[in-house]
């Protein structure tokens, strides 16, 4: 690893808490791997202190920050310039401090989740998914989803105000995606289910708690479809066991959670990296598929 220098230069995450985040180890890691005169630290940061330590950042040079809960959604008034996705998704989760000074607020969480569909062979583009959840991480997931070409998309949600909002957002950027939504109470997990060749779950049930799942009886699936949870810890989720029992291809968010990491380093760096094989070490430097550490610590 290149030593600490004069000309090293500083990234790093801001969130509360960030004690068990798998980013310092993560970004390090390849930091080490590709000899970058850079280090990534977590610095934890009360809501308080967040427009402080965003303009304390700017002041000492800091090229880069990972930006996780519970700042993601209002470290957007902080930024001088919000990316295409940094605004579809009204979160960020990387923030680059420009040359030129600017402030600029993006959002990889899309793009992570995109790269772990095409790493296990899913290419969105033209087809029919189903997305639980209509929080910040589906939005992530919604808006990759037609940003990659998908034919249809179906958002199910707890809370149907909350599926329509997102919905009606998100039209401004969906180009010939079609949209629709439906309260997950009116939502049969019968053959209709079928219809689907992508099914997501972007709530956050099942986070630490491996016996819960969205399921409220027996999914019909069949092996071509893909059931991918952005849960990364446990794995696999009641989610992903029940879709596995029933016949689907299963995913967890591990390879989401490192491949947006990857997409931040990259924006920050300009790094050219090979993500696959950067992946397969990370998910065994990482802990493996089983994810060692406290859930959505990105
Ligand atoms: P995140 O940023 O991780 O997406 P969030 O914005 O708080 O977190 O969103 C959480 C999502 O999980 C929402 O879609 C939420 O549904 P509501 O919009 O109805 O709140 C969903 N969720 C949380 N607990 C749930 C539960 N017990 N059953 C079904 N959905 C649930």
């Amino acid at each position: 690893m290149v030593k600490i220098n004069p000309h090293t230069k500083l990234l790093g995450l801001i969130g509360d808490p960030v004690s068990h985040s798998l980013s310092p180890k993560l970004h390090n890691y390849v930091i080490k791997k590709l000899g970058l005169n850079y280090r990534y630290l977590a610095f934890s940061v009360n809501s308080g202190d967040l427009s402080s330590a965003t303009s304390g950042a700017r002041a000492l040079g800091v090229k880069g920050l990972n930006v996780t809960v519970p700042h993601k959604v209002s470290v957007v008034r902080e930024v001088d310039e919000l990316t295409e996705a940094g605004e579809a998704t009204s979160a960020v989760n990387t923030l680059i401090f420009k040359e030129n000074d600017l402030l600029i607020g993006d959002n990889t969480d899309w793009l992570g989740f995109i790269d772990a569909l095409r790493v296990n062979d899913f290419d969105p583009a033209g087809k029919h998914c189903l997305v639980f959840g209509a929080g910040g991480a589906a939005r992530a997931v919604v808006y990759g989803l037609a940003r990659a070409g998908s034919k249809q998309i179906f958002v199910v949600n707890r809370t149907v105000a909350n599926a329509e909002e997102l919905v009606e957002e998100l039209q401004a950027y969906s180009g010939s995606t079609e949209l629709g939504y439906m309260g997950l109470e009116d939502f049969s997990f019968g053959k209709e289910m079928l219809d689907y060749e992508l099914v997501v779950n972007a709530t956050s049930v099942g986070l630490e708690d491996n016996h819960r799942s969205l399921w409220r009886e027996k999914p019909v699936l069949n092996p071509d479809q893909l059931v991918f949870d952005l849960i990364y810890n446990p794995f696999p989720t009641q989610f992903l066991k029940v879709a596995s029992q029933a016949g689907a291809k299963v995913v967890g968010g591990m390879e989401m959670l490192i491949l947006q990491g990857l997409r931040s380093l990259q924006l920050w760096t300009g790094a050219e990296l090979d993500r696959e094989e950067i992946l397969a070490e990370l998910k065994k430097y990482l802990g493996g598929k089983n994810g060692s550490q406290g859930p959505h610590c990105w």
